[in-house]
């Protein structure tokens, strides 16, 4: 079986109506501020049952959420296995940056070290990365320990859009879920973001911040984050396409790559994963590289030891595993 070849998740089926709606967008007048992002919000929301907010890219929703919050001066607990824009948003945002450790099993949050980081530094806010395309297997925990501590709890899903854990959707377990539009995503527009929160007092926030505070007498101070009427409409078709993406790379991952690699990451019952990675643990010829090559702790130099998530970095490997253009009943 010949290792997929990279490529951007986009169905050539999907060509017309994105070329019909941008049609649409062109003759319009309105290229912002528009119908095309009403829609694209609603049908996120649906898919994620809690409102949704469009944004330029996922570093715009994690600024206005982190400004919601008012993390200047605080502490803000941060995985380290994770992309630098996680901790860097925090940074940037005005905060103390603490890094925790991960687990080997899913390379998410440990619920252990997350605790024990929480009751040594008493964090105001906490990331959780839902990181590879499944669910942190501890959200569930730490959301329930954040609550009763009164820290608020960000997940960063930027990897997550399609995971499921019976029926729960990334993004709502703690108090907001960032996604990223990215153009290596699972969905994508290129460059794009959402955030989803049930929080209406956040959501208002959220919707202000994006827009150089209009909607809160301009009391919100923050620059522009939108998402343009052309992106909107592009991600409302690659929305509409999700499952249909989704469900392929699942039935790849358990009919093709499952039989081939014994040592993955193996999924608790009932929780289902996107697949923006199929990531094992056994050294493979054709890896598309690591999902972090290197740990936040060590890029941004941070003096703590957090021997799991060096672990991870030198002993996981991702198999390609990518929606095809082609007819994908012809690819298997
Ligand atoms: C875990 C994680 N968080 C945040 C981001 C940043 O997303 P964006 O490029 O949309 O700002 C990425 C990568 O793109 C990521 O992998």
């Amino acid at each position: 079986m010949a290792p997929l070849p990279f490529s951007i998740a986009f169905d050539p089926r999907d060509e017309e109506e994105v070329m019909r709606r941008w049609r649409l967008v062109l003759r319009s007048n309105k290229w912002s501020h528009g119908e095309q992002l009403e829609e694209f919000e609603q049908e996120w929301g649906a898919w994620n049952g809690m409102p949704a907010v469009g944004f330029d890219n996922w570093a715009g929703a994690a600024m206005a959420a982190l400004d919601f919050f008012q993390v200047r001066g605080q502490t803000v607990l941060c995985p380290s296995n994770t992309f630098l824009a996680t901790p860097r948003s925090a940074e940037l945002s005005g905060a103390k940056v603490v890094f925790y450790d991960c687990n080997r099993h899913d390379l998410c949050a440990s619920f252990e070290d997350f605790v024990a980081k929480a009751e040594a530094t008493r964090p105001a806010l906490a990331f959780v990365v839902h990181v590879g395309g499944h669910l942190a297997f501890d959200i569930r925990r730490i959301a329930a320990y954040c609550r009763e501590k009164g820290i608020r709890l960000i997940e960063d899903c930027a990897h997550a859009v399609g995971a499921d854990w019976n029926g729960q959707k990334p993004g709502g377990f703690g108090d907001v879920g960032l996604f990223s539009l990215y153009a290596t995503k699972t969905i994508s527009t290129g460059e794009g973001g959402v955030a989803v929160t049930a929080d209406q007092d956040l959501l208002k926030h959220l919707r202000s911040y994006r827009d150089y505070g209009r909607g809160s007498g301009y009391r919100v101070k923050s620059l522009n984050h939108r998402m343009d009427e052309f992106r909107a409409a592009f991600g409302t078709v690659q929305l509409r396409r999700m499952p249909e993406i989704v469900a392929w790379k699942q039935a790849y991952a358990r009919d093709v790559l499952d039989p081939l690699y014994p040592d993955r990451v193996r999924f608790p019952d009932g929780m289902a994963s996107g697949y923006y990675k199929y990531i094992v643990f056994q050294p493979i010829s054709n890896s598309t590289g690591k999902v972090y090559e290197q740990p936040c702790h060590r890029l941004m130099r941070a003096e703590t030891d957090l021997p799991n998530a060096d672990w991870v970095a030198t002993n996981h490997w991702c198999v390609p595993l990518y929606y095809p253009r082609e007819a994908q009943s012809e690819r298997i």
